[in-house]
């Protein structure tokens, strides 16, 4: 967890992927916040989709990809299934996860950026495709019911959450007994400088925010996840992830190296010990099973 402000954290974020998803619709590249990253992908983003899957999709789909792996290749989704994907940005996982589950299967999108919202909402219209709903709110507090997924997807989302605790928690409940986390996210593989944790231009560049391998792991038990592994695709320099190196505090180039791109699985048990229940269920405001936004 940070002493940054949660809502100082949130409104970051929010500026930034809305400057993101304006460079992708002004096809420009480049944005307010000195954010290029859309359509000049970057160590993180770049080449993690084959062509065989991003001739399927809108080209603006694939601009806005600021994910840092592939859940949709790494997951193995049934026809008929219901998706959750974290974070949906553009929609490229969402309109991928679609494919795969197939007219009797549904997928939602969940973002709290209006601009992101309205750009995957256009690709999904491009798309064509009527299984898929994209959803704006928080991911700390799902606007769906317990038990309502099969599978929660997310692509480089859960590192820019202030309190990762609570997006875990959340999404445990929202998953159906038996069902799969399966997430690409940043993790960090040992200690990264104070310094660099504490600058919100790292933060919002999916750096600072990134939890530590253990710490992820045990926020998933803690959670009450099952089966938890985390599994590391690609290490990054702190130059590959698009960040102005010049705004970060001396000392950055010490987390060179232990900055990751990770591939999270965990599994939602069959049957869940009641304490586990309660704990998932005070996360709504009323504990009526599902979130405080969509019981309103
Ligand atoms: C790095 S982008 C990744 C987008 C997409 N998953 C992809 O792979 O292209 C992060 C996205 O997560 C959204 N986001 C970040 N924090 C969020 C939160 N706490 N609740 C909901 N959405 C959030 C941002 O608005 C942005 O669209």
């Amino acid at each position: 967890m940070t002493t940054m402000p949660d809502k100082t954290i949130a409104e970051h974020v929010r500026d930034r992927y809305a400057a993101a998803a304006r460079a992708v619709q002004a096809g420009s590249g480049c944005c307010d916040t000195g954010c290029c990253t859309p359509l000049q992908q970057d160590g993180v983003t770049r080449d993690l989709y084959g062509a065989d899957q991003t001739k399927t999709l809108p080209a603006e789909a694939v601009l806005a990809s600021l994910g840092c792996g592939n859940p949709t290749a790494l997951i193995d989704l049934q026809e008929g299934q219901t998706v959750l994907d974290l974070g949906s940005g553009g929609g490229i996982d969402v309109l991928l996860s679609a494919q795969r589950v197939g007219p009797t299967g549904f997928v939602y999108g969940l973002d709290m950026t209006d601009e992101m919202l309205a750009l995957a909402q256009q690709n999904k219209e491009k798309a064509g495709v009527r299984n898929v709903a994209f959803l704006k709110g928080r991911i700390e507090d799902i606007p769906l019911p317990a038990g309502s997924v099969d599978v929660v997807i997310s692509n480089c989302v859960i590192n820019l959450a202030a309190d990762k605790s609570l997006v875990l928690r959340d999404a445990f409940r929202v998953l159906k007994p038996g069902g799969h986390f399966a997430v690409a996210d940043v993790v960090t593989d040992g200690p990264v400088p104070d310094a660099l944790r504490q600058s919100m231009e790292a933060w919002v560049g999916c750096i600072a925010g990134a939890l530590d391998v253990d710490e992820y792991m045990q926020l998933l038990k803690d959670a009450g996840f099952d089966s938890a592994s985390v599994d590391i695709t690609r290490r990054y320099r702190i130059a590959d992830a698009g960040i102005d190196t010049a705004t970060l505090p001396s000392g950055w180039e010490a987390a060179d190296g232990k900055i990751a791109g990770a591939f999270i699985r965990a599994t939602k048990p069959i049957t869940t010990s009641s304490a586990v229940e309660e704990t998932a269920l005070a996360v709504t405001s009323d504990g009526c099973g599902c979130s405080s936004s969509c019981c309103r």
